[in-house]
């Protein structure tokens, strides 16, 4: 089969179209033709070659040279203990080394949606789950609340505006110019265009700021959250050359140590409960992904590019 090699880190050319061996499930796994995956911040990250993330994934060359996570596809193949799938089942999940043309999976599979088309799909387990768990689990959304989204065109940004307004709250969101109509049609009460306004100049205050660009310092935060809020950190911006995006993540928790506010960092986990609860959003329509384009596997390298730039509106999807 066809998977997306990477035996180098270092810019989108390092990512390799090889032949590799097709994967056979095992008793308690599943086989899945891959349809679609997409690209979030984890696989550029682990395709650069974040000096700190190398800890992890190998210090001159990465260990593990599959690349991906998000997938949808048809059940191909089902192990002998798999009674809860068959063949022919249109699913999507998260599995490591998803840019492939099958994956063996065993926990985060759940029946794809069918108002959705496998492009979507591949589109929300990471961030989707990413804007969920940092509002509902860190940021404890509760109804009637002001909750700001800063960074909220993107991936993990037009997830959480749809979900906040599911969890029936007021939704202010934080994009560039180019952004705003598309953050409204997500769902947004009010938009802040930060081109030309600094939301943290505002006297409007907010209850939970879920804060996927940090552009901002704490005292500027600070300046608009309620004593009582919550102030939840999902990314950062590129940082130092060494730990990235964490330098901001450890900057924002020391100087915030004595504050009233809560402020939470974390990194979000596949569940299927959590999975199950995004595809019945999904299916009522309370969550609709957008997908900014989708690049056919073989153009990865300029998918990942679009991605680097760090301006996409909603997703891009791989097509296998
Ligand atoms: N903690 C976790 O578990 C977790 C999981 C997934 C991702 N993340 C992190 O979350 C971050 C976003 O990921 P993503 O996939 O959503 O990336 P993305 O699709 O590239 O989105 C980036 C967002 O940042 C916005 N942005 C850029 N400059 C800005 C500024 N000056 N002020 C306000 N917003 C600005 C962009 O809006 P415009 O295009 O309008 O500028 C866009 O909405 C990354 O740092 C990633 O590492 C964390």
């Amino acid at each position: 089969m066809k998977a997306i090699v990477q035996t180098k880190y270092g810019s989108p050319e390092v990512l390799e179209l090889h032949d590799i061996e097709k994967p056979t499930p095992k008793d308690d796994e599943v086989l899945i033709k891959v349809r679609a995956s997409s690209i979030n911040a984890a696989e550029w990250y682990g395709m650069t070659g974040l000096p700190i993330a190398r800890l992890g994934k190998g210090l001159f060359k990465p260990k593990n040279t599959r690349l991906g996570a998000d997938y949808s596809g048809i059940v191909e193949a089902v192990g002998k203990d798999r009674t809860d799938f068959k063949v022919g089942d249109e699913v999507f999940g998260a599995r490591t080394g998803a840019y492939a043309e099958y994956v063996c999976v065993k926990n985060i599979i759940i029946p794809k949606p069918k108002n959705i088309s496998f492009e979507e799909a591949a589109s929300v387990p990471t961030a989707a789950i990413t804007a969920l768990q940092g509002l509902r689990d860190f940021g404890k959304i509760q109804a009637g609340q002001k909750v700001l989204i800063n960074g909220a065109s993107g991936g993990v940004g037009h997830f959480a505006i749809q979900i906040a307004k599911a969890f029936d709250t007021e939704v202010t969101a934080v994009c560039s110019t180019k952004n705003v109509e598309i953050a409204r049609s997500f769902g947004a009460d009010y938009v802040v265009d930060y081109a030309k306004e600094n939301f943290t100049l505002s006297n409007k205050k907010y209850d939970l700021i879920l804060d996927v660009s940090g552009t901002h310092s704490w005292s500027e935060y600070k300046r608009v959250l309620n004593p009582n809020a919550n102030f939840v950190i999902v990314g950062a911006p590129k940082g130092t050359p060494v730990i990235g995006p964490l330098a901001h993540v450890i900057r924002v928790k020391v100087v915030s140590w004595r504050a009233s506010q809560k402020v939470s960092f974390f990194i979000a986990k596949f569940n299927k409960e959590d999975m199950n609860l995004l595809k019945e959003m999904l299916e009522t329509g309370k969550v609709k992904p957008f997908v900014e384009k989708v690049y056919p596997f073989e153009k990865i390298a300029d998918a990942m590019r679009r991605f680097g730039q760090g301006h996409v509106q909603g997703k891009i999807v791989i097509t296998m």
